[in-house]
């Protein structure tokens, strides 16, 4: 397999494994049986493993979540667990409470107003005050069994507390992830190159949906309980009293709730709840109004879906209109294009909004929104505002089209948008905007192999600013890294040690380390085989670097592009100017070289040595190693499961050997 194949095959796995984990992960729903999905995933590591310099640091293959473990066993709810009736107008709720009156007729009632929050619902068993079993909604009357999962939430007790407990309680409650969480949680998998949740309640529900509890608990998530379905051992007459029980057990209640003498006290109650909704730590999307007294709700029945006794009044999701002043893009970490709308500032949802993002350029024209529109944004449940429509009868001509630039705005890099994805990135690896994954790369293993440049280091020298591009690196003071947190004075000295000797790797180590597009360590070898330094690479032009065996047209196309970017040739001559010139090994072959100026293909397996082993051998030897096989190929060394290289070899004439052979010829 070259490196170009394995590049590919790697970022197509990846791919492929992120999608199935999610499907599986977050959705419920996979696509695939759990061996498939093993086969994959191990595909994946076995190809890290022989091709380093392809394994991203937040590979599938590297964190938690990566293994699916059994799915949730289900669980019946002793009392189903029933829905709302929702309304979204005070007239509507002026007929419930005249439904509520004609079915009660003289007797006295009174209401109790609560907070709605968009979370997801869940019901705790407890059985003489321990928690047995904690569960989701599901369809009503069985859900998943996810106890371990609301365990690991701090504000959930295992045990009640209490003399008053009940022998056997469901409480029923809303999980939810407040806001600072959330936004927290999504700059965290932005940062990863991991999709943003699109507001708190997906993900609310995508955390709970984890099959390894041990990622839930690093998820932000709280939870409030309103309500209960079986009930053992104990009575209330009225739902206040009900919930001071569950407070008084120790759960986490709403902090605030209001009793209503009659319906129009809770109409007011209800306005009033809507004019403090911003100042709650969690998104509200209403409020529920309940009968307060219990020994009615039998009277008062139920639908199939939901009680008689209660009804949900939903806001309608916040919206403003406002001019939108023109249309930048963003480039994030993974190099991905993001449009914004920067709009005339607008107060919504008490906040005053200025910026709303636009996803992809897909998005922009199926809405067809345009540079000077009047457009309509929304915030509804979503902490990222968006466009949601344009007033197009509301044009005046003089709008213009958006196009999505064709070079990278923080770079002028090309950008490109691959097969099957929305996005548009940069291809340029050494674009600042990237600059944290770049150095990742730079510093890898296969490429300047600096030991002690960790992740948490990277961060902090970009987040303070002391390394701009990876020629920073070797302008670093002691004084500097030994600033930085969790950095002592001789781990500091040992990372300044492990960069200078970086500046002596030899030049395959460079061009593997500057990420090109399509040249990985295998290309960056062979490179470094043909030019003396980079100075002579970037000399090439596309005609003779297409003549190098195995540096196929769009390598060429692609090192061309690099080198004639002004960033990238700005921070060479940067690197050159730290000292960071390798020589390639072009003068090669030892004098009297076993196997000088001949060329090799590896494939198969071998019976003692490695792919890589028997190459570092034959390079010693004097000899080049390419991973196709054409006419210019003087050996193909073939072992076990030789495939189509093999029969190309045959195809061609090429002379075929053994390990056995090989190592003759090594010999001498
Ligand atoms: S009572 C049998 N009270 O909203 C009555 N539900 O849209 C059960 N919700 O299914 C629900 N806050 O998941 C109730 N204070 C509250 C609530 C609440 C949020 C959720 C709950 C419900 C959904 C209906």
């Amino acid at each position: 397999m070259t490196s170009d194949q394995a590049r590919r095959r790697v970022e197509q796995l990846t791919r492929e494994v992120e999608r199935h984990n999610r499907l599986y992960y977050e959705e419920a729903a996979p696509e695939i049986s759990d061996r498939d999905f093993d086969a994959l995933l191990r595909e994946l590591e076995e190809l890290e493993a022989a091709f380093p310099q392809f394994a991203a640091a937040d590979s599938p293959t590297r964190h938690v979540g990566g293994q699916p473990l059994a799915a949730f066993a289900s669980v019946a709810h002793v009392v189903p667990m029933m829905s709302l009736a929702n309304t979204y107008s005070m007239s509507e709720l002026r007929e419930f409470d005249a439904r509520v009156r004609r079915t009660l007729g003289a007797q006295n009632y009174t209401y109790l107003l609560e907070p709605k929050i968009d979370g997801v619902a869940v019901s705790l068993r407890y059985e003489s005050g321990r928690l047995t079993l904690g569960s989701t909604r599901g369809d009503g009357r069985t859900g998943d069994d996810i106890t371990q999962n609301l365990k690991t939430l701090r504000t959930i007790p295992v045990r009640l507390r209490g003399k008053d407990l009940p022998d056997a309680v469901e409480i029923r409650g809303e999980v939810f992830m407040p806001r600072a969480g959330f936004a927290a949680l999504n700059q965290e998998r932005q940062e990863a190159g991991l999709d943003a949740f699109a507001n708190p309640r997906n993900a609310a529900a995508g955390s709970l949906k984890q099959l390894d509890p041990r990622v839930v608990a690093e998820r932000p998530l709280d939870a409030v309980f309103y309500g209960i379905g079986q009930l053992e051992g104990a009575q209330f007459k009225t739902h206040a009293d009900l919930l001071s029980a569950l407070k008084r057990w120790g759960l986490p209640t709403h902090e605030r709730v209001w009793t209503c003498t009659d319906i129009d006290e809770a109409l007011q109650h209800l306005e009033e709840l809507h004019q403090l909704r911003h100042d709650f730590p969690f998104e509200i999307d209403g409020g529920v109004l309940k009968v307060n007294e219990r020994g009615l709700y039998e009277e008062l029945g139920a639908t199939s879906k939901s009680p008689r006794w209660a009804v949900a009044y939903k806001y309608e999701p916040e919206q403003a209109e406002t001019r939108l002043r023109t249309i930048t893009v963003q480039v994030g970490r993974t190099g991905v294009l993001t449009p914004v709308a920067e709009l005339e500032p607008v107060l919504l949802s008490g906040s005053t909004v200025s910026r709303a993002t636009l996803h992809n350029e897909d998005e922009i024209a199926r809405k067809d929104i345009r540079v000077g529109d009047l457009v309509v944004v929304e915030k509804a449940g979503e902490i990222i505002p968006a466009v949601v429509s344009v007033q197009t009868e509301k044009r005046t001509g003089a709008e213009t089209r958006f196009v999505m630039p064709d070079t990278c705005p923080a770079c002028g890099g090309p950008v490109a948008r691959r097969e099957g994805e929305v996005a548009v990135r940069c291809e340029n690896s050494l674009c600042p905007a990237q600059l944290k994954n770049t150095i990742r790369y730079f510093a890898a293993r296969g490429a300047m192999d600096i030991e002690g440049l960790g992740e948490s280091l990277i961060d902090q020298l970009v987040d303070r600013g002391l390394v701009r591009t990876v020629a920073d690196l070797y302008r670093l003071s002691l004084e500097e890294v030994a600033g930085l947190e969790r950095m002592a004075e001789k781990s500091a000295g040992n990372l300044l040690d492990a960069i200078e000797k970086s500046k002596g790797h030899p030049l395959w180590r460079l061009l593997s380390g500057l990420g090109i597009r399509h040249i990985g360590a295998q290309s960056a070898r062979t490179l470094a085989a043909e030019f003396e330094d980079l100075a002579a690479l970037r000399a090439a032009d596309q005609e003779r670097l297409e003549s190098i065996q195995d540096i196929g047209p769009k390598a060429a196309e692609s090192i061309v592009a690099f080198f004639r970017a002004p960033h990238n040739q700005a921070v060479l001559e940067s690197l050159r100017a730290a000292g960071v010139d390798p020589k390639g090994e072009v003068s090669s072959p030892p004098t009297g070289a076993a196997l000088a100026g001949k060329s090799f293909v590896l494939t198969g397996t071998l019976p003692t040595l490695t792919r890589e082993q028997a190459a570092e051998r034959i390079r010693a030897a004097g000899g080049k190693v390419t991973s196709s096989v054409s006419k210019k190929t003087d050996f193909v060394v073939a072992g076990e499961n030789a495939g189509s290289k093999f029969e190309k070899a045959e195809k061609l004439g090429v002379a075929i050997l053994s390990e056995e052979a090989l190592l003759k010829m090594l010999d001498g």
